[in-house]
C-alpha cells in the first residue's frame, strides 16, 4: 500500500470534473443541497446577493448578484451546465428567458409558473381532481367579504406570491379584522392576495417525493409537522396515522406533484382533518424543511435525490434507516449574533444530530439551524431531539 502523501497528483485534482450545478440562492437549503451535489462530484455554483451566505462554504464560488434580475441570472448560467433553486420566489417568466437562451433550469419555469403563485397552484390541484380547502381570489375588500360571507369565520388572506414562514398570512376571526389584514398583506397597494377557508386540522402532514426527469416518484415517509407562530417546529417521522391515511397521504402528495409535472425534490402540505379528510395546503417546488430529517433517518436523503433528479440518475431509497425520527428547528429569539451557545452540552445527547446553517446574525424567528435525532420509538426520538435542542441558544450582540 502507498501512502496517499506520495502519490503524485494529476493536473486538476482540485476542480470537480463533474457536472456544473447553480443554485438560485444561498440560504440552508442550498447549503445542504450543495453538500449532496459536492459528495456526487458536482461543482456548484451558488447565486447570492453576498459572499457569505449558508451555501458559500460549501459552493466552488460565488455569484454575487440579485437572484431578481436577469444579469444576475444569465452570469449563473454562463458558469453551470444546470440550474435549480432553493426557493420559488424567482420569477418564472425569467427563468423561461433563460431556458429559452439554452439553459437547463429544473424545476422548469412551466413549474415554477404554476407553483410560486399560491392561488394558480391551488386552482392547477383542483383542477387534476385533487382536494384543497375553497379559495376565491380577492381584487378588494368587497370580494374578500363575499367570500367570508360564503365560507363563514374564520378565514386565511394569502398573499398569491413571495409568503414563507407564515408571513404571507393572516387569519380574520372577526369582520373588524378585514381592514387590518388587507393592510397587512399589502392589498391597498394592489399586492395579489386570495382568501382561504379555515382549515380547523387535526394534524399538518407532510410528505416529500422526489421525482425524476423521467417521472418516476421516490417517495418519502408521510410525516408529521407542528408549526408554532406558522413557522416549522416540530417534524415527526412516521406521522402516527393509521396506514389507510398515510397512503392517502402518499398518494395525493405523488398525484400533486404530477400535476405541475415536478422534477427533483418537493415538499408537499397536507391538512387531515378530524373527520379523516387530507387538503393540500401547498407545495413547494423545491427541497423542504419537513425533509431534513431524512438526511440522517432515510437511506437518501432528499438533497441527494433532488440531485440525483436534477442529473437524470437513478433515484436513492427513501427507507428510513431507524424506527422513528424527529426534527427540531433551532430558531433566533432575538437579534443578535449567529453564534451558537450550549453546543457541546447539545453535541452531550446521544443518538442527536445538530446542524448550524453558519448565519452570521440571527433574528426572532429566523431558521439558525436543525437537530435530528434517530429513536427505537417516536417517543424516544422526540425526547432526545427536544434535549438536544433546547441546550443551544444564539448569542447576544454586545
Ligand atoms: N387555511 C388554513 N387553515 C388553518 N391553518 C392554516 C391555513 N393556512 C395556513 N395555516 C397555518 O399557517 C401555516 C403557514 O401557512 P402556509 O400557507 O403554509 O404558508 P407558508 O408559506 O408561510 O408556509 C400552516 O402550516 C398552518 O399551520
Ligand atoms: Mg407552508
Amino acid at each position: 500500500m502507498h501512502p496517499v502523501a506520495d502519490e503524485p497528483h494529476p493536473p486538476n485534482t482540485v476542480n470537480s470534473t463533474g457536472p456544473r450545478l447553480g443554485i438560485i440562492g444561498g440560504g440552508q437549503l442550498a447549503r445542504m443541497t450543495a453538500i449532496s451535489a459536492q459528495q456526487l462530484g458536482c461543482e456548484v455554483v451558488v447565486l447570492e446577493n453576498n459572499h457569505h451566505s449558508p451555501a458559500a462554504a460549501f459552493a466552488s464560488r460565488s455569484v454575487v448578484g440579485d437572484w431578481q434580475t436577469m444579469e444576475a441570472l444569465l452570469e449563473l448560467a454562463s458558469q453551470v451546465d444546470m440550474i435549480t433553486l432553493e426557493n420559488e420566489f424567482v420569477d418564472a417568466a425569467h427563468l423561461a428567458q433563460l431556458e429559452s437562451a439554452g439553459h437547463t433550469v429544473l424545476p422548469n419555469s412551466r413549474t415554477m409558473a404554476l407553483v410560486q403563485d399560491k392561488f394558480t397552484q391551488k386552482k392547477t390541484l383542483e383542477s387534476a381532481g385533487l382536494p384543497i380547502p375553497k379559495v376565491r381570489a380577492t381584487a378588494n375588500q368587497d370580494e374578500l367579504l363575499a367570500a367570508i360571507e360564503e365560507f363563514g369565520l374564520p378565514v386565511v388572506l394569502k398573499t398569491r406570491r413571495n409568503g414563507y414562514d407564515g408571513k404571507g398570512n393572516a387569519t380574520i376571526r372577526n369582520l373588524d379584522e378585514v381592514d387590518s389584514a388587507w393592510q397587512q398583506l399589502g392589498g391597498h397597494r394592489g399586492n395579489p392576495l386570495f382568501v382561504e377557508e379555515f382549515c380547523p386540522f387535526s394534524a399538518e402532514l407532510a410528505v416529500i417525493i422526489t421525482r425524476g426527469r423521467d417521472g418516476e416518484a421516490a417517495i418519502y415517509p408521510v410525516v408529521e409537522t407542528v408549526q408554532e407562530n406558522h413557522i416549522c417546529h416540530l417534524v415527526r417521522a412516521p406521522a402516527q396515522v393509521s396506514s389507510e391515511i398515510s397512503a392517502r397521504a402518499a398518494d395525493i402528495a405523488r398525484r400533486a406533484v404530477e400535476s405541475v409535472n415536478a422534477v427533483g425534490s418537493f415538499g408537499v402540505e397536507m391538512f387531515l382533518t378530524a373527520g379523516g379528510e387530507i387538503l393540500i395546503n401547498e407545495l413547494a417546488p423545491r427541497v423542504h424543511n419537513s425533509g431534513h430529517y431524512t438526511i440522517e433517518a432515510c437511506a437518501c436523503s432528499q438533497f441527494e435525490n433532488h440531485i440525483r433528479a436534477v442529473l437524470g440518475l437513478p433515484l436513492g431509497s427513501t427507507r428510513m434507516v431507524a424506527p422513528a425520527a424527529a426534527m427540531v428547528n433551532l430558531l433566533g429569539t432575538a437579534p443578535a449574533s449567529g453564534r451558537a451557545n450550549g453546543f457541546a452540552e447539545a453535541l452531550a445527547v446521544p443518538d442527536a444530530h445538530v446542524h448550524l446553517y453558519g448565519k452570521a446574525l440571527s433574528e426572532q424567528g429566523r431558521k439558525m439551524g436543525h437537530v435530528t435525532a434517530l429513536g427505537k420509538t417516536l417517543a424516544d426520538a422526540e425526547q432526545a431531539a427536544i434535549r438536544c435542542a433546547k441546550n443551544i441558544h444564539f448569542g447576544t450582540l454586545s
